[in-house]
């Protein structure tokens, strides 16, 4: 295939302008991404270091192969949210443990004490979907006070769910393997309880369904707490321990000893021989327009993140607002769907037409989603562009090929669905930090409501003096455009987990090529009929 030739001038006064602004956004999301990587307050962090245990990140540190790639997902959520912990009291992170991609979910014990508030059970929940269907194993880190008391209403209900994902991944062949390192009471005590292996480290490890001081209440039961749920107990007279470590290393050792047995995991076969990009990832913030709404050429995009910068494109003279085209990254094929402005009838025919043939080869879907939407008005209306745009939603929903989404810029109402928007499962969806997520633009929403406003008043014969009055309808207006600006914003969703985290758009191609090579390890795997029971 050839290289993809570019027409985009990266010493013009437009692309350096794109390209200043772009790297101020990108400093803005390291600047967040810094701040939500501070594990707690200072004296808790120095509390637990002089206590010789490490820290949530350096225990997955040591846990992933040298050089292994780092992925942190969903790091932001909660950010800006009221009564909300920045990331929660858990890291959720990808990367390779003994040559197999897993999933480590790591409780972080110097924020109150590991405590899993309300944000810690919505990342849980993502993650666990994110393993059931990508097929990845997970690592639990363990060292947690349980529920965080003071949201027990919060989380509570849905917080046992974890539980049961735990079996029905085993259950599917997906195992999961438990370091505890510290405490780990009550429901807590099921991640360990759940797992297909555990592992414990003596002195420190502590398991029970209730500490010594509630079975004191409870039975007038006196007991020390090693006693009561140590590793050692665990390990040689419940059960609950498989392997019992002498300090925090050999139970990370043991942790990618136990990985290093999943044989069937590692992706065997032909050496990944895959060429880089012609143009580099760089270019990627001269060619993002300031206004999401500014057009710009798909393809640019494309030619920087697919192998070679060639990709081999689908009916290219028809449907022209839609990019369809086969490519591969980092050596896995990959069917890309990439919007080149608003989608007509004979794009979303196009698409749903791409989608079907990919099925057919059992090649991966990557949308690419930069959507003001559906074309409307009467010529649309006339041509059908309901039904047209139905079927791009109706094969989007039905193919059970592995999809990813990336919100490269704007995502505004039907579109968002017909590109594979949360809504539909995709198993990796990132956005870029310049991206917009709503119904539709605040400028167009409340201009809509304004007339909304304007033609209820009038047909109500309603003559309230202050409701037309202009002055009034305009500061309505700007408050109702600010509010929708603020809810647009990709910081607004990640916070609430509608991605799985805003990334650099030059990172795109290789975090992709971990979802990719999730999506191709996940062959691999065999269920079964039962999850495995500890005995
Ligand atoms: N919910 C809410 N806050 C909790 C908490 C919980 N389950 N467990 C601990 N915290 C808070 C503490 O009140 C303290 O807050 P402060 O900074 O405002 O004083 C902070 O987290 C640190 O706790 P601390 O006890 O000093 O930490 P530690 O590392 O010495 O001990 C534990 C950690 C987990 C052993 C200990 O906190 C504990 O036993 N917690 C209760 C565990 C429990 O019974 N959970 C049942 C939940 S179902």
């Amino acid at each position: 295939m050839e290289i993809y030739q570019s027409a985009i001038d990266l010493s013009s006064q437009k692309s350096l302008l794109n390209r200043k602004r772009m790297e101020q956004i990108c400093s803005e999301l390291r600047g967040e991404l810094q701040k939500a990587s501070e594990e707690g307050p200072e004296k808790y962090v120095t509390r637990h270091k002089t206590r010789g245990k490490n820290l949530a990140r350096e225990r997955i540190n040591l846990l992933l192969d040298e050089g292994s790639p780092y992925l942190e997902l969903m790091p932001l959520a909660g950010i800006g949210q009221e009564d909300m912990t920045l990331g929660g009291s858990i890291v959720v992170a990808m990367g390779f443990v003994s040559g197999v991609l897993c999933l480590v979910n790591a409780n972080i014990p110097t924020k109150k004490g590991g405590a899993l508030n309300e944000i810690s059970v919505q990342k849980s929940r993502r993650m666990d979907e994110i393993s059931l269907q990508n097929k990845l194993p997970v690592i639990y880190l363990n060292e947690s006070a349980g529920a965080d008391l003071s949201q027990q209403a919060k989380i509570f209900n849905h917080g046992g769910r974890a539980f049961r994902e735990i079996t029905r991944r085993s259950k599917e062949g997906i195992p999961s393997i438990t370091v505890v390192f510290g405490s780990s009471t009550a429901g807590g005590a099921y991640i360990p309880g759940m797992s297909d292996y555990v592992i414990m480290v003596k002195g420190e490890a502590k398991t029970y369904l209730a500490g010594p001081p509630l079975v004191k209440m409870a039975l007038g039961e006196e007991i020390d707490d090693e006693n009561l749920g140590g590793a050692k107990m665990h390990a040689t007279k419940s059960g609950l321990a498989d392997f019992l470590a002498d300090n925090e290393e050999q139970a990370i050792a043991y942790a990618r000893q136990v990985v290093s047995q999943f044989q069937n995991l590692k992706l065997v076969g032909p050496e990944r021989n895959f060429t880089e990009p012609h143009y580099s990832a760089e270019d990627l913030l001269s060619i993002i327009p300031e206004d999401v709404k500014t057009p710009y050429d798909a393809r640019e995009i494309i030619a920087r993140l697919v192998d070679g910068s060639s990709f081999f494109e689908f009916k290219p003279l028809y449907g022209e607002t839609l990019v369809t085209a086969f490519a591969t990254i980092q050596g896995f094929p990959v069917g890309i769907l990439a919007n080149n402005g608003v989608l007509f009838s004979d794009s979303a025919n196009k698409g749903a037409h791409f989608i079907q043939l990919c099925q057919k080869q059992n090649r991966p879907l990557l949308f690419l989603q930069n959507i003001t939407g559906f074309m409307v008005g009467k010529d649309a209306e006339h041509s059908g562009i309901i039904k047209h745009g139905a079927k791009l939603i109706n094969a989007v929903s039905n193919t059970t090929l592995p999809k990813m989404t990336i919100l490269i810029g704007s995502s505004y109402g039907a579109g968002n669905y017909g590109m594979c928007g949360r809504a539909y499962d995709p198993n990796y969806l990132f956005t870029w930090p310049n991206s917009q997520l709503a119904v539709m633009g605040a400028e167009q929403l409340a201009g809509v409501m304004e007339i909304i406003a304007e033609q209820k008043s009038k047909g109500d014969g309603i003559s309230i003096k202050g409701l037309l009055d202009k002055g009034k309808m305009k500061v309505a207006k700007e408050m109702m455009k600010k509010k929708i600006e603020d809810e647009s914003s990709p910081y607004y969703g990640t916070s609430r987990i509608w991605d799985d985290g805003i990334i650099d758009p030059r990172q795109t191609r290789d975090i992709l090529g971990l979802c990719l090579y999730s999506i191709n390890q996940a062959k691999n795997v065999v269920s079964g009929e039962w999850g495995v029971y500890r005995m």
